[in-house]
């Protein structure tokens, strides 16, 4: 009796270590790292282009400013370029040039000085869009903007949502400027490639 109860356990393993082995080497598949997909795997179907327009608020008076100064430089202050100096947003963006028409999203990250010799940003940022279809997608800009000149142009290095695979590119004109307290409007162009 306890020589069966013993063997038992011992046969049960064995039988499992070779129909395991079997299966491995029959069916189970390697781990894979990378495989091609025909893209309508995804549902990607044809690239579209888009254009959106709209107006971004960058608010730096009053008691709601929508940027702040996170960091500068000791000499930052003795800069004209403000060379140093990163500030955070989290800009309305609207259909209109005015506050109060529609907001179609918002422009949330940073803008750094990052030129000794001109007035030029590091932009990093998403624009977080509330409008229609877009609404809860998102892209993603990185670039310069030397934001004294009239025209300037940032690059759509992604996007989520109805963005995905996004790439294309903004431009960026000032529609407003209150030299005073540094508040601005800024029209832009957004022309995108996406699915
Ligand atoms: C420059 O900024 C520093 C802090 O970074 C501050 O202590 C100093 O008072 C500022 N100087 C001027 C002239 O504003
Ligand atoms: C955007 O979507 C959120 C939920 O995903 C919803 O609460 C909101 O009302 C929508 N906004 C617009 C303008 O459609
Ligand atoms: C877009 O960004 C918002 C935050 O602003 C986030 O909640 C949302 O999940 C993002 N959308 C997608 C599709 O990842």
């Amino acid at each position: 009796m306890d020589k069966t109860f013993l063997k038992l356990p011992s046969t049960f393993f064995l039988l499992f270590v070779i129909l395991s082995s079997t299966t491995t080497a029959t069916t189970a598949k390697p781990h894979r790292f990378s495989k091609q997909l025909p893209p309508a795997t995804l549902g990607l179907k044809r690239e579209k282009l888009s254009h959106l327009h709209f107006y971004f608020h960058d608010i730096l008076s009053g008691r709601n400013p929508t940027a702040v100064k996170v960091a500068s430089a000791p000499l930052t202050n003795r800069s004209a370029t403000v060379f140093g100096q990163v500030m955070m947003m989290d800009d309305p963006l609207t259909v209109g040039p005015e506050l109060t028409s529609k907001l179609v999203g918002r422009a949330q990250g940073i803008y750094a000085s990052a030129s000794q010799t001109e007035v030029g940003f590091l932009m990093v940022l998403n624009f977080a869009f509330m409008e229609g279809k877009y609404n809860g997608s998102n892209l993603s800009v990185l670039g310069r903007n030397a934001a004294f000149s009239a025209m300037r142009e940032m690059p759509i290095v992604g996007g989520s949502g109805v963005f995905r695979f996004a790439r294309g590119y903004a431009q960026a004109r000032t529609h407003m400027l209150d030299f005073k307290t540094g508040d601005a409007v800024v029209e832009y162009n957004v022309y995108v490639f996406h699915y």
